[in-house]
């Protein structure tokens, strides 16, 4: 779960790697949490010679690990994870369920999640309305380029190259499977190039209008990287997370259930 932009990260005071990136920080945590527990467990069982009870061993090393957590600062959400992690791998662990099939259901994940694993994105869709409200906001001269970075399954591009026969549409995605679901569905439409390919790659000197529904923790450096490279007269839109400590041009407010906000910059 991404925190939100008015709400950056707490940090970590017992410095856990503030450098480190989130999901290697959590690990960490997770393994000492691990260590601590089966480094006292493991030798008073072995003298004793009684077998590890992996039941109070697992529900140990979650209370060890929500407090490192709650101790570390970490976001609320991190302590729930960290409490059941053991627990239930555990528990999961003694269904017997043949390994195979969580390294399917990962896979399967990856090719979905890919951006949530490398770069804190994950995949959550642009509603109609809010490609309603891009129809509004784009202008309307022939020949217009617009981009949608990270495009999902092209739930953004694909309305607008439709209704917008003038304008130049581009997606850009990175997960297998949402990119593949994304090029059959633009597939026929001529306005529309669907790609594969890193949003840190495409240069956006060529494009009128940037739209972006990623999450906060991109946002500062792609500022830098849309002040680098984007034309003066051209519109930069980011769904739902502002980029932090700059103004927007203008913030359109849909009347959606989840009160999407569109923030506009222009260049
Ligand atoms: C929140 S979704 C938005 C999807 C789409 N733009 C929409 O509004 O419906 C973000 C998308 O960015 C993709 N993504 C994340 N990191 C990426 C990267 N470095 N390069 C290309 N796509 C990326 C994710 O796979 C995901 O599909």
């Amino acid at each position: 779960m991404p925190s939100s932009p008015s709400e950056p990260d707490k940090g970590i005071d017992l410095q856990i790697g503030q450098q480190t990136r989130p999901h290697m920080r959590q690990l960490t945590l997770q393994c000492a949490a691990v260590f601590s527990v089966l480094s006292l467990a493991w030798p008073y069982f072995g003298f004793r010679g009684e077998e590890l009870p992996w039941p109070e061993t697992a529900l140990a090393i979650g209370a060890v690990a929500l407090l490192i957590a709650i101790l570390t600062r970490q976001p609320w959400w991190w302590w729930l994870i960290h409490a059941l992690f053991a627990p239930l791998a555990w528990g999961i662990s003694a269904l017997s369920i043949d390994p195979g099939w969580f390294l399917l259901a990962f896979i399967l994940l990856l090719l979905v999640y890919r951006g949530a694993l490398s770069g804190q994105i994950p995949l959550y869709l642009s509603n109609n309305d809010t490609a309603a409200a891009l129809a509004q906001l784009m202008p309307t001269r022939p020949g217009m380029r617009f981009i949608d970075l990270g495009a999902g399954i092209g739930s953004v591009v694909l309305p607008l190259a439709k209704a917008q026969p003038e304008t130049q549409f581009t997606g850009v995605e990175n997960a297998p499977a949402t990119w593949l679901a994304g090029y059959f569905r633009t597939a026929g439409l001529a306005n529309c190039k669907w790609r594969w390919g890193d949003i840190w790659r495409v240069n956006l000197a060529g494009y009128d209008v940037v739209y972006a529904f990623l999450s906060p923790a991109p946002m500062p450096a792609l500022w830098e990287k849309i002040q680098g490279e984007m034309r003066p007269g051209s519109l930069f839109i980011s769904n739902s997370f502002a980029i932090p400590g700059v103004a927007a041009s203008s913030v359109v407010e849909i009347d959606d259930a989840r009160h999407t906000r569109l923030y506009c910059y222009q260049r």
